[in-house]
C-alpha cells in the first residue's frame, strides 16, 4: 500500500474556484431527477464534512500534528465541494433549500439545537436561520 504524502497533499491543496464553472449554462442542460438526487445527496455529504470533523476533534486523533494538518485541508477543499454541488443545483432548478442542522454539542444538555434552526446554502453561501 502506498504512504500518503501529507506535503504533497498539503502543497497543492486548494479551494475549487467556483468562478471557473459557466454556471449561466447549467440551465441549458437538463438534469434528470435522478441526477439531482444523487447530487443532493453529494452536497450533503461534502458541506457536512464540518460535522465529520466536529466528531474528530473530540478525539485524540487531532494530538497528531499530521492528522490535524489534513484535516484542515480536508475541510477546506470539501467545503467548496459542497458549495460548488449547491450552485449547480441551484442552476440547474433544484436548490437544496433548507435542511435541519445538527444538534449543538452543548456540555451539559442533551445535545439538541434549538427548534426551528436551518440553513440553506445559496449562491455559494451557506446562512443559518432561526425561528
Ligand atoms: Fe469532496
Amino acid at each position: 500500500m502506498a504512504e500518503f504524502d501529507l506535503d504533497a497533499y498539503v502543497g497543492r491543496s486548494k479551494a475549487l474556484d467556483l468562478f471557473a464553472f459557466p454556471w449561466d449554462d447549467v440551465s441549458h442542460h437538463p438534469v434528470s431527477a435522478e441526477a439531482v438526487r444523487t447530487l443532493r445527496y453529494m452536497q450533503d455529504i461534502e458541506s457536512h464534512t464540518i460535522i465529520y470533523l466536529r466528531e474528530l476533534l473530540a478525539t485524540r486523533a487531532v494530538d497528531d500534528p499530521e492528522v490535524a494538518t489534513f484535516l484542515a485541508c480536508w475541510l477546506y477543499e470539501e467545503t467548496f465541494h459542497g458549495i460548488a454541488l449547491a450552485r449547480f443545483l441551484e442552476a440547474a432548478g433544484s436548490p437544496v433549500g433548507p435542511r435541519e442542522q445538527p444538534a449543538a454539542r452543548i456540555p451539559g444538555s442533551s445535545g439538541s439545537r434549538p427548534r426551528g434552526c436551518r440553513s440553506s446554502p445559496r449562491h455559494g453561501r451557506t446562512s443559518a436561520r432561526c425561528t
